[in-house]
């Protein structure tokens, strides 16, 4: 047979999914090498059925796990129905949500959006909003150096990572980054042009790093007193995921924002973000302010609903699953001793190495685990809010010999 009859090695479907999107989709994305086709409960399959389970879900969207029986009824029954209205008209669903939510974080009104980074654009602009108000110069942002409150320019812009920020410069102005629990920065940041001070509960993106109580109860302090708008970015670090439905819930004693931007597990893997906030905050958005056209449809706010009705039962659970797999988790530490820290709440946990974790990531892929790394050092693990105790098990099992290697 001559050289050139030999037929070319057929590709396999993942690097047929590879050489498509190469081609054709903006190469702005590092994926990992896994191509996924299904799921069920905390678990996930791949385009040739190897299975997985899944640790991260989805970057702590799935929050029922996937392919849950509740969500995918009322999602049939919903898209049979009405998918979507508009702001223009009102329907059954966006009301109830809203008042579950101000229920559930001690607030008053709500206002949805479609994701994390257009939910922290509507903080902003009401913290401005208020500002502007008082004074045409009371505009300036405090945050947080480590932080990260998503991608559009004013989230960019109160984003303390600058490998996030150097390639659109200029951003917003009048932006200050403060370092996180430094109480004497932040009473030097404050003044009368300060409109708002927006801070995650548990910074995600920077490392699974707490705010502590003191710092916040300083910036509440500090907000009374200049009249300004204290924003909780909850994206990650919310609705259940740190075993409250906010991690401002935790706090002793809480110590209440004026407005607090969520998004992720709330529709079960359907996009859905929005506001929360007490009147003071929504005095400052009148009438035609502020607005979107796909915001609370009727789908994600009935999934959302739904999600509330199973999230009530099982938030005793997740604290109780997310204390053992940090307790195990600590177990690992004496054993492998690049695992410097176990920290998180409820099952929002970060594993602090002093080894890159990013090959781990990769060796969690051949094993069936799926995690992430974060911060180059964080292996960072933000399962469904339906694991259970076996799942940790397994999880540990498979970490151990991922860690063996190192
Ligand atoms: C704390 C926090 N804020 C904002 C965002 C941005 O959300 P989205 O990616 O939905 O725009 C994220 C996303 O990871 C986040 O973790």
């Amino acid at each position: 047979m001559s050289s050139s009859s030999v037929a070319a090695p057929s590709l396999s479907k993942l690097q047929k999914i590879q050489e498509l999107e190469s081609s054709y989709l903006l190469q702005n994305y590092g994926r990992y090498p896994l191509a996924l086709d299904r799921g069920k409960g905390v678990y996930l399959y791949d385009v040739d059925g190897k299975k997985y389970l899944d640790l991260l879900s989805g970057i702590g969207v799935n929050s029922l796990g996937h392919n849950h029986p509740k969500i995918t009824k009322v999602i049939r029954e919903q898209s049979a129905k009405l998918l979507h209205t508009s702001n223009l008209y009102y329907h059954e669903y966006q009301g109830k949500l809203a008042k579950k939510l101000v229920e559930i974080s001690g607030l008053d009104r709500a206002f949805f959006c479609n994701s994390g980074t257009e939910a922290v654009e509507g903080a902003l602009k009401i913290a401005r909003a208020h500002g502007h108000k008082i004074s045409p110069e009371k505009y300036e942002i405090i945050s947080l150096e480590n932080s990260f409150h998503g991608r559009t320019f004013g989230a960019l812009s109160v984003t303390g990572q600058p490998k996030y920020r150097a390639d659109f410069e200029p951003l917003l102005p009048g932006v200050k980054f403060i370092d996180r629990n430094d109480e004497a920065a932040l009473e030097a940041a404050f003044s009368e042009r300060t409109a708002g001070i927006i801070f995650e509960g548990i910074q995600g993106e920077g490392g699974v790093l707490p705010v502590a109580g003191s710092f916040v109860a300083k910036a509440r302090e500090l907000c009374n007193k200049f009249d300004a708008i204290m924003i909780h970015d909850g994206i990650q670090c919310g609705i259940g995921r740190p075993g409250t439905y906010f991690s401002y819930q935790l706090l002793d004693p809480v110590v209440m924002p004026d407005v607090v931007a969520f998004a992720k597990p709330i529709s079960c893997g359907l996009p859905m973000g929005g506001i929360l906030m007490n009147q003071r905050a929504a005095d400052a958005l009148g009438s035609g302010m502020h607005g979107t056209t796909f915001g609370g449809g009727p789908l994600v706010c009935q999934v959302a609903l739904e999600f509330f009705d199973i999230l009530e039962e099982l938030l005793p659970q997740m604290r109780r699953v997310g204390e053992y797999f940090r307790e195990e988790l600590r177990g690992l530490q004496g054993k492998y001793g690049f695992v410097k820290e176990v920290r998180g709440a409820g099952l929002m946990i970060g594993v602090e190495l002093d080894i890159p974790g990013k090959q781990m990531v990769l060796d969690g892929i051949e094993h069936g685990l799926l995690f992430n790394c974060t911060h180059d050092t964080v292996l960072r693990f933000l399962p469904a809010y339906i694991l259970k105790e076996k799942h940790v098990d397994k999880s540990i099992k498979l970490l151990k010999k991922i860690f063996a290697k190192y």
